[in-house]
């Protein structure tokens, strides 16, 4: 299946589920638990509660805001440290996997997971991370060594920031030669790019029209060659 998933505002979607304008089933609803750390003043949550209370109250806020009972995909927004998980982020995760057996969560996610901290989860988890978001940089081959787990490991790969993260490799002339050659903008080649190398491409604008184009990635293919290149592009 190949999905793309714009950005919408959460009062506008919550308004217009309600009004029956949009399907509840016609969308795919994801939010996270974000530690302290990470958030702003807009704390959907008591800090000097437990860990596991934190994600049970921001998940009821997620709840609230977007006027559903069910989120269909519920990810912890990132590890507490760069090495390794803590006692936090595990507390995070079994709550999260409680959110999951309730049914109010169809799958479980992370994000800003580097290869070793996936793995971790992996072995120890007792409800398994059906999805990975991380910043996808082409200097890092397109998080190419998290998204080989991903593969191997039916771990559904979601990309954000490949415009913003990788402004350089947009630039390059190769790539817009490859844009002119399927009559297709360049961020619609890194779209392209990205679902044929088995990513959900995550994008959003306020923009109508680019939101269209943004979506418009479905009808063409890229070459084994072109491809070749934007993989190899932001590496020596
Ligand atoms: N897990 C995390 O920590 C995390 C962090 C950041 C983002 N995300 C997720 O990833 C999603 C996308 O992230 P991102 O903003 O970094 O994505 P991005 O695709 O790299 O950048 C989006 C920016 O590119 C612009 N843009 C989009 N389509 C365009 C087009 N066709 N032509 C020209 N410009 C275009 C947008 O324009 P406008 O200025 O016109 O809107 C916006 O400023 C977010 O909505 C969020 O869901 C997750």
């Amino acid at each position: 299946m190949e999905w793309t998933f714009p950005r919408f505002s959460t009062g506008r979607l919550a308004a217009s589920i309600a009004k029956g304008v949009v399907l509840r089933e016609d969308v795919f609803l994801q939010t996270k638990y974000t530690f302290r750390r990470g958030q702003d003043h807009r704390l959907p949550y008591d800090p000097k509660a437990a860990i596991p209370e934190q994600v049970e109250q921001s998940f009821a806020s997620s709840l609230a805001h977007l006027g559903v009972e069910r989120i269909d995909s519920y990810l912890l927004h990132g590890p507490t440290s760069s090495n390794g998980l803590t006692a936090d982020d595990w507390a995070a995760w079994r709550a999260m996997e409680t959110i999951h057996d309730s049914g109010r969560a169809r799958m479980l996610g992370v994000s800003n997971f580097q290869i070793e901290q996936l793995q971790q989860l992996c072995e120890k988890a007792r409800v398994r991370p059906r999805f990975v978001q991380n910043r996808c940089y082409a200097g890092l081959g397109w998080d190419g060594q998290v998204r080989e787990f991903c593969r191997v490991h039916d771990v559904v790969y979601q990309g954000f920031s490949l415009l913003t993260a990788n402004r350089s490799i947009l630039a390059a002339k190769q790539l817009a030669r490859i844009a002119a050659r399927h009559q297709r903008t360049i961020p619609q080649i890194i779209f392209r790019f990205a679902i044929q190398a088995g990513m959900i491409p995550l994008t959003g604008t306020t923009d109508p029209a680019q939101m269209r184009a943004d979506l418009d990635v479905f009808d063409f293919h890229l070459e084994p060659a072109e491809t070749a290149w934007i993989a190899g592009a932001g590496t020596p």
